[in-house]
């Protein structure tokens, strides 16, 4: 049965920014060129600079040509593409808006149907989701949905601002809150990997396993976003949504069905069972660094200090390791750890299932330990997981075991066409499935386990550690693990 292709005014605004030109554009060409979204589509681009139609189609060309190895039917593609000079705090420029698309509805058949995505300034958020309402964009036949970017707020109270505000004229149903890292296929494919093989539920326990480790390590600095980032930090910009959504991921427990509502609140569980960190344990469980002057191949790089926008002294933390307890029957006593910085050595996104060391060491010299069993899921750059096993070598007459790798790397799955993040959750959003996106009771309590961790980091109670650039980061976070006897599986 061929699924009918949902139809839909996509109204971006923030259309001449990043975002749009490096994800979204993209991405809608590809659902196109996938045949998930046939010709009843039109996507409006909202932003303060003066383009025109024109200008907006040759900038979604030029994102399309400089991204895709191919670009076929560029022209009728970007034929769907308006523009809308816009200003967020002018109601004149909302009920301009709305007739544009009241007759783009005519032309291309949407049934009413129109989601608008913020890709902007998160300060016009609230502004803008309730003049949309105010000034009847939403009252339409069809449905209405807002597609909402992060950083959702700064801290629970800002979160909750927000929140407040999106929803005097939004519904939670109508609100798709965007962590792209549950676009990502192989974060997709936790689930999966967890609850349709026999083999690996029964151990996912704290009787079998010792310890989980996630690590998203990028080898770009804080580039032009300087001004953001000093705000930001690694922890608010990567730990309390990408890194706490994976490990929601990890340890929930198999839902009853694999619907919205019963996905979100077994991951509500997980979060409502981590062990909240006082302000004054804080250096015990988590490590803030920040990237001095290094070198990666032969590129000498600056120290976070010297990039544009960054204060001299700034003790905005570029890198963060974590020990994150759940207070479970499941888990209790099982280390989670965490680790997430800018301009280390490696680009890798890699989760490491550590399980518990067998009873007794038949194979190995006496005082050497046998190498334990580790389950890798690979979720960027490759796709796959791999399985670190012991066995014996033939030709290897002492009788001790070797560690060997069952990689499913690569071409587990068909790696090359997998689909972009953006494009599965903008597709996901047309057809109105939420899985993929934060509900708000996530949202809050995420910030309501990173805020007394940035509170102490604000008022100074924990160092900040330093790490050459091209390094894994600092040796404060190899020591987190030390203690614990445990040390980091590498990322490469
Ligand atoms: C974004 C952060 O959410 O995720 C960026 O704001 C970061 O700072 C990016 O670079 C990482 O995403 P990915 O998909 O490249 O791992």
């Amino acid at each position: 049965m061929t699924q009918e292709h949902p139809k839909s005014i996509i109204v971006i605004f923030g259309a001449t920014g990043d975002l749009a030109k490096r994800k979204l554009f993209p991405s809608i060409y590809r659902l196109v060129q996938n045949e998930k979204i046939g010709k009843n589509f039109a996507v409006v681009g909202v932003a303060r600079r003066p383009w025109t139609t024109d200008e907006f189609r040759s900038n979604v060309s030029d994102s399309i040509q400089s991204s895709m190895k191919e670009s076929k039917d560029l022209e009728e593609f970007t034929s769907h593409f308006y523009y809308h000079p816009f200003d967020v705090t002018n109601p004149s420029s909302y009920l301009e808006l709305n007739g544009l698309l009241t007759e783009l509805d005519g032309t291309y058949q949407t049934e009413g149907n129109r989601i608008f995505y913020l890709a902007m300034a998160p300060e016009f958020f609230g502004t803008i989701a309730q003049n949309l309402k105010k000034e009847g964009l939403t009252d339409t036949n069809g449905w209405s949905r807002l597609v909402i970017e992060k950083p959702f707020g700064h801290d629970l109270p800002s979160a909750r601002k927000l929140n407040q505000e999106i929803r005097e004229a939004f519904n939670e149903n109508q609100i798709y809150r965007i962590d792209h890292y549950l676009g990502k296929e192989m974060v997709q494919n936790i689930e999966v990997i967890r609850f349709a093989n026999a083999l690996f539920e029964p151990l996912w326990n704290n009787r079998y396993i010792s310890n989980i480790q996630v690590t998203s390590s990028e080898i770009l600095g804080v580039e032009d976003r300087g001004r953001y980032y000093e705000n930001s930090g690694a922890l608010r910009d990567m730990v309390q949504n990408h890194m706490l959504q994976m490990v929601a991921l990890l340890a929930m427990e198999p839902p009853i069905k694999l619907t919205t509502d019963e996905i979100r609140s077994e991951k509500v569980k997980v979060l409502r069972a981590l062990r909240a960190v006082a302000e004054d344990e804080v250096s015990q469980y988590f490590i803030r660094g920040q990237y001095g002057a290094g070198q990666l191949e032969d590129k000498q790089l600056v120290a976070y200090r010297d990039e544009n926008n960054v204060d001299d002294n700034s003790q905005t933390e570029t890198y963060v390791a974590g020990k994150l307890l759940i207070d479970n029957f499941r888990w209790a006593g099982v280390p989670f750890y965490i680790r997430t910085g800018k301009r280390m050595a490696a680009k890798s996104t890699k989760i490491v299932v550590q399980f518990k060391d067998i009873p007794m060491n038949l194979y190995y010299k006496k005082g050497e330990t046998v190498p334990p069993n580790l389950l890798i899921i690979h979720i960027q750059p490759e796709e796959g997981i791999t399985l670190q096993l012991n066995a014996k070598k033939d030709e290897d007459e002492s009788g001790i075991s070797k560690p060997v790798k069952l990689d499913l790397s690569n071409n587990f799955l068909d790696g090359i066409n997998t689909p972009e993040a953006y494009e599965k959750l903008i597709y996901d959003c047309m057809r109105g499935d939420a899985t993929n996106f934060t509900h708000w009771d996530e949202v809050a309590l995420s910030w309501s386990f990173v805020d007394p961790i940035s509170e102490a980091w604000t008022k100074g109670k924990a160092a900040l550690a330093s790490y050459p650039s091209g390094s894994m980061g600092p040796k404060e976070a190899d020591d987190l693990l030390k203690e614990d006897g445990n040390q980091w599986w590498p990322v490469n």
